[in-house]
């Protein structure tokens, strides 16, 4: 078993040894790559970004070489592939894996996932996503506080995996998987040698789960809807769910955002399920179990089917009371964690932050499911620096709005106002509260535009374009067919959008977009067969090749650090290689690989020190071993620190 193990470890470091050295061992794919960028610096690179989009910044597509400084890094194709691979005169460390101390009495890992679930409530979640590094003002960029969210568990939570006996789940397993999810606090300071430490028993160091009392704020606190058999105020909800990104405030506060909570919850009465909105138009699941993890077997909380001998029919609305935004205060581990709903219910991925210049601002949300939405909020107050604590509550008031992409390249976000464009009660909305709730029907009626899976949304530092990644979508559905700004029939590989609000306003109501890129392979590429990759599948990509973007953020000095989640045992990704991050420079839309991670993990989460020379990233799910911050070798999802090795800045 051990020499297998090191046999296999010795194959792949010779394979590291090719990988490495990009410049003498190019892959076909890469010289074509190369062959495309030389292209685009001719002629042909005004033709062919001319033809996309809105045509805002065509003019972008003139070199400018000052944004990427570093050399690419190639595809990996090897099915056992279970390395970091990171640019030249870089450095990827494990630094925070699943199963790691975060409260002072936490128990070490012990490797053969035979913690309890009160031992998992004191030690890091599993499937760490969106993160933020919170500086300390002394000392910003050597002292922090990082956040991670915990988006779901994998079945290795459990020595024996997921199991059910006679159809029902153990209640300890519910609980062990409850405590996993979630969000972590750790404090974490470079050391007298230069290296980032996280700092055990930190007072800071603070674990949040689907177990942790939370108050419900905004216009459905106390609502008849948010009320439960065990809740019967309708203000205090126990736990989030799958907390994929996140966003922050200029107040300092962390945002976990509820994504695919749906799949947590059944309906098993078809009448009710029927007609109830706050369900089906979500798709919580109707007969079987649910699909994350039956924990309505062993915890009725879960159970959302209506029974009318219980107060408040029991917990038909308990999946009311989840997919909103958790503001967290990192800064005071005490701090009841806040599920706000001014902001709308839908599978949000993000929110993300525009700080316009007079304080006013927006944060935007992708839906992340097939054929929908995009929002965004606009707080009615403002933020003022001198005065952070008055923001405290800024996110319980103000306009949602839902956008439309016009085929012309403008478009317009529209109000979710009650009593206003048909969001009326004979059209099923009463009040404000019914159109947050239900935020997905609200935007049908208004007519906004059906999106391919919209995920990660970033917003410029200085010029506040946003960019969104709509990862993917393979089946768009009758209704829902192409547009300009999702123009692919079946669409594996996703594209980037990007948006100028009009006058630079965060909370203007129009803009103009256009498409940034579409993912996919080269101009040119061929199948194993020597035949020609269908049109469907070529993407318009300025540099190297990848598919199903996903995490977006730009850095401090504005590079666009792209995020990969692909499914790469998949076929038709066999092209693509590995989960990745790039870097693209939004003026020349160039784009080059910096990152490859191991087979079967997503690329996810990202965040930088204030001077952009520390950034981490998460690798989620490797499907095969990758070191842990332990040195031990086994699947656990961890967060990895990028430094350069002469201490410069990423990216540069
Ligand atoms: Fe959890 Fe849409 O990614
Ligand atoms: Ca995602
Ligand atoms: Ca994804
Ligand atoms: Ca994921």
């Amino acid at each position: 078993m051990t020499q297998d193990f090191d046999a296999f470890h010795a194959a792949l470091a010779a394979h590291d040894d090719v990988a490495i050295n990009p410049s003498g061992n190019r892959s076909l794919d890469r010289m074509v790559d190369a062959g495309r960028r030389n292209v685009l610096k001719g002629g042909l690179a005004m033709a062919a970004l001319g033809f996309f989009g809105g045509g805002i910044s065509a003019c972008r597509a003139v070199a400018d070489d000052g944004l990427l400084g570093f050399k690419g890094v190639p595809q990996q194709f090897d099915a056992k592939f279970d390395k970091v691979i990171v640019a030249d005169g870089y450095s990827a460390t494990p630094f925070f894996s699943w199963g790691d101390a975060v409260l002072a009495d936490a128990p070490a890992f012990k490797g053969d996932a035979s913690e309890t679930w009160e031992d998992q409530l004191k030690q890091a979640g599993d499937n760490h996503d969106g993160m933020h590094f919170f500086p300390f003002p002394d000392a910003p960029n050597d002292h922090g506080l990082l956040v991670i969210n915990h988006e779901y568990i994998n079945p290795t939570l459990h020595s024996a995996g997921i199991v059910f006996v006679e159809g029902k789940r153990k209640a300890e397993d519910v609980k062990k998987e409850q405590a996993a999810h979630g969000v972590s606090v750790i404090e974490v300071k470079k050391d007298g040698d230069g290296h980032w430490q996280r700092v055990a028993g930190s007072r800071y160091n603070r674990r949040i789960s689907t177990l942790t009392p939370m108050q419900l704020t905004g216009p459905l606190a106390g609502h008849a809807a948010m009320k439960t058999a065990s809740d019967p105020s309708g203000l205090e909800v126990i736990g989030t769910l799958n907390n994929c990104s996140m966003g922050v405030t200029p107040w300092g506060t962390y945002l976990a955002c509820e994504e695919n909570w749906h799949n947590y919850f059944i309906n098993r009465d078809p009448a009710d399920y029927a007609q109830r909105v706050s369900h089906k138009r979500y798709g919580i699941a109707k007969e079987g179990v649910s699909k994350n993890y039956g924990w309505e077997t062993a915890d009725a909380r879960f159970d959302a089917t209506p029974y009318r001998d219980q107060p408040h029919d029991g917990h038909v609305q308990e999946p009311n009371r989840f997919g909103w935004v958790v503001e967290i205060d990192p800064f005071d581990p005490t701090s009841k964690p806040k599920k706000r709903t001014a902001v709308g219910r839908f599978c949000r991925e993000c929110s993300t932050l525009s700080l316009g210049k007079d304080g006013r601002m927006a944060y935007y949300y992708g839906d992340d499911t097939k054929g929908e939405y995009i929002y965004k909020f606009v707080p009615s107050g403002r933020f003022d620096a001198a005065n952070p604590k008055a923001a405290r509550d800024l996110l319980d008031e103000g306009t949602l709005y839902v956008a439309r992409f016009d085929d012309d390249g403008k478009g317009q976000w529209l109000a979710l106002v009650h009593g206003q464009n048909g969001l009326t009660a004979e059209n099923g909305f009463a009040s404000q509260a019914e159109v947050l709730l239900n935020a997905r029907a609200a935007g049908d009626i208004l007519g906004a535009t059906p999106m391919d899976r919209p995920e990660w949304v970033a917003a410029h530092p200085e010029t506040r374009e946003v960019y969104v990644t709509l990862t993917n979508n393979d089946d768009r559905g009758s209704k829902k067919p192409v547009n300009a700004a999702n123009p692919r029939p079946h669409n594996l590989h996703g594209q980037i959008l990007r948006w100028n609000e009009a006058g630079g306003d965060p909370t203007a109501t129009t803009f103009q977009w256009e498409i940034f890129l579409l993912a996919g392979e080269p101009q040119g590429a061929k199948d194993d067969k020597g035949q020609a990759v269908p049109a469907n599948l070529i993407g318009t990509i300025n540099g190297d090749a990848f598919s199903s973007p996903d995490g977006l953020a730009f850095d401090p000095a504005g590079r666009l650090w792209i995020e990969t989640d692909f499914d790469d045992i998949e076929p038709a990704m066999a092209r693509i290689g590995c989960n990745q991050l790039l870097c693209a420079d939004p003026k020349t839309r160039e784009v080059r690989r910096f990152l490859v991670g191991p087979r079967g993990c997503e690329l996810t989460g990202i965040t930088f020190t204030p001077d952009g020379r520390s950034m981490w990233v998460n690798i989620q799910h490797p499907g095969i071993s990758y070191p842990a911050s332990d040195g031990k070798s086994r699947p656990r999802s961890t967060t990895v620190l990028i430094t350069k090795n002469d201490g410069g800045v990423i990216g540069s």
